[in-house]
């Protein structure tokens, strides 16, 4: 939520925040600011409410000099989207300005501390209360980074900062706790950001700052210490992605292009994990937890959203290929409960981003009572991918679409082999084991396969885009691909959308159906077909209009539903690989039809870094 980025160099710097700004909109997009130094001329702040497409429209009539600057693309917190609420933040004095993502939670009690001291306060948000006190500090000390270390040890939250000031012009200051940022490396310049994508055209090499650390960044070089000035070496990383990966390549939207990547990613994904001839599994970022593997006895998945759905599917792999008793959280709910944790509990968070503040604080609370957990996580180096004892990368490159959807595909297939890992383990036998990962390896090919439906799924976006109310159902494995659906579609779309287990749809939602309403029904050929299509009988008695995915050939229910969608034939437990790619397909066309920004939905953010 939010992104930020902040530049020192030799370049222009209003169009290296512009471009950089762009490319983090995905995180917030409510309204966006740039702050500049040119010299020791002042601070030349501009922001508005909107897109950064609007600040740049508003930075071509009123552009901002210099080689030093921050800037800020939102998504509100605290305070209505407003020019005055939107970063940069200055301080009384109007010599610091100040670009935060995450939460500053003690804002009133510093708010009320400076009011007490003749301060007064422009906006209604929390970021106004730190660099306020920041300013405060600097009044008394003089001393910069002092001010800025010591107003970072008083308050509660999380932060990801980037701040310049009017006396040091030469001077950019980064600072981070619980909210991602690097610094990036390049020719004579450094750059700060809240991910690598604002910064891939500059340099690849980056510096991932921990939690309560300051970087300082000049023509001296790059100086890192921790809040309680104790110095840091930094430790530079190549960033993993390319410029390629964060553009459109003709595509209308990124969610587009992400649906279309999949084959690709999922054979990134498993590309050098698998050895079907052997039978084997290889997840080499789990080597060193092989004991604790072997030994579980019990294991407790955590996610939120997508990442939530893709544990369910987990749920079912690992207790038919594994049999090990597995339960799966939320993890917002999970860190507020008093989860069991004994010697045999193995736990898994399962996140795209890697910095979802609900499933980084499940991680802790999972580790604070002793167990071991392992991360299945997309981005490289981010917090949860870092926090956990070991994890398996989703490889999926960068995902910007707002609506996830090569990484759910790609948290399926690490979590099925790592089922299978588990399974050889304990009691598939070598030919079983070989029979799945030879369908695994299969899987990108199907994904191609189901891909084609795409103007069959257009067609029947037009026929149902006006319609409100959808119903998704489906059963075992498949259970998780309805509620998916129904996410998908509910928001890109606000077509509201309810997702069921199949056969629950009787016990009270079936007073839902009337005449026409689209229901999709998840239903590939299993050994549960037969009760699904006596809950599709139901439907049709009640007149709602169902939209069948099946496997192909499924002859039966041509004759039954009003749209049949046929995926290729797989394994039934690998079976919400292929059945969710219509879904995704569906959701994008019904939001497209209905005229909405697809990649940057109302109300919603990439990356979900508050509470
Ligand atoms: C839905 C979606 C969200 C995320 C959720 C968790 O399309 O993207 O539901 O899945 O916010 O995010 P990560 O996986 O980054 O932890």
């Amino acid at each position: 939520m939010c992104g930020i980025i902040g530049y020192i160099g030799r370049k222009p710097v209003e169009r290296v925040l512009l471009t950089g700004l762009h490319r983090l909109e995905y995180r917030g997009y409510d309204s966006a600011g740039v702050a500049t130094l040119n010299g020791s001329g002042g601070i030349h702040v501009r922001r508005v409410v909107g897109r950064v497409r609007d600040l740049e429209r508003h930075l071509q009539q009123d552009p901002v000099p210099g080689t030093l600057g921050i800037a800020h693309t939102r998504w509100a917190t605290h305070g209505r989207p407003s020019e005055i609420n939107a970063h940069p933040h200055l301080d009384a004095s109007g010599r610091l300005a100040l670009v935060h993502n995450g939460i500053i939670e003690n804002h009133d009690t510093i708010r009320t501390f400076l009011e007490g001291q003749g301060i007064t306060f422009r906006s209604e948000t929390d970021t106004e209360a730190l660099v306020q006190l920041i300013g405060f500090l600097y009044e008394q000390t003089g001393d910069l980074v002092e001010s800025v270390r010591r107003a970072l040890r008083d308050v509660d939250g999380t932060y990801g900062i980037a701040l310049l000031c009017r006396d040091a012009p030469e001077t950019l200051i980064a600072a981070r706790r619980g909210s991602p940022l690097l610094v990036g490396i390049g020719e004579d310049e450094y750059l700060v950001s809240s991910d690598g994508s604002a910064i891939i055209e500059h340099t690849s090499q980056v510096v991932y700052l921990q939690d309560g650390e300051i970087a300082v960044l000049g023509p001296a070089g790059l100086t890192i210490t921790t809040t309680d000035a104790v110095p840091v070496e930094a430790e530079v990383s190549e960033l993993e992605m390319t410029l390629e990966q964060i553009e459109l390549a003709g595509f209308e939207h990124h969610m587009l292009k992400e649906i279309y990547e999949q084959p690709e990613t999922l054979r990134d994904t498993m590309r050098g994990r698998i050895d079907a001839r052997e039978g084997r599994v290889k997840l080499g970022g789990l080597v060193t937890c092989e004991r604790e593997i072997a030994r579980a006895r019990r294991l407790l998945l955590a996610g939120c959203g997508t990442a939530w759905h893709a544990a369910l599917v987990g749920e079912y792999l690992f207790e038919e290929l594994a049999r090990v008793p597995t339960e799966v959280e939320y993890a917002s709910e999970l860190r507020y409960r008093n989860p069991i944790i004994d010697e045999g509990t193995l736990a898994l968070v399962i996140s795209q981003s890697g910095e979802t503040a609900d499933t980084l604080a499940a991680l802790r609370e999972m580790k604070t009572k002793g167990a071991t957990v392992l991360g299945v996580v997309n981005v490289v180096g981010s917090t949860i991918a870092r926090e956990t004892d070991a994890g398996v990368y989703l490889r999926v490159g960068p995902e910007i679409g707002v609506a996830s959807t090569k990484a759910f595909t790609a948290q399926i297939a690490v979590l099925a082999m790592l089922a299978v890992d588990m399974g050889r383990r304990r009691h598939l036998s070598p030919w079983q084991t070989a029979e799945v990962l030879a369908e695994l390896e299969a899987i990108p090919e199907k994904v191609e396969q189901a891909l084609k439906l795409d103007e069959q799924v257009q067609d029947l976006a037009r026929q149902l885009v006006d319609r409100d109310n959808w119903l998704y159902l489906g059963r075992g494995v498949n259970y998780p691909v309805a509620l998916e659906g129904a996410l998908k579609l509910k928001e890109i779309s606000y077509i509201h959308a309810e997702g069921l287990p199949a056969a629950e749809m009787k016990h009270g939602p079936i007073a839902l159906i009337d005449k026409g309403m689209p229901v999709v029904v998840v239903a590939p050929r299993d050994h549960m077909h037969d009760k699904i299509v006596s809950n599709i009988e139901e439907i049709r008695s009640r007149q709602g209009r169902v939209i069948a995915v099946t496997t192909e050939g499924d002859t039966r229910l041509r004759g039954l539903a009003d749209a049949v969608l046929e995926v290729p034939a797989t394994l039934p437990i690998l079976s919400p690989l292929v059945t969710t790619i219509p879904l995704q397909l569906l959701a994008y066309h019904c939001a497209r039809l209905r005229g909405h920004d697809v990649d940057k939905p109302r109300n919603l953010a990439k990356s979900v870094t508050v509470e």
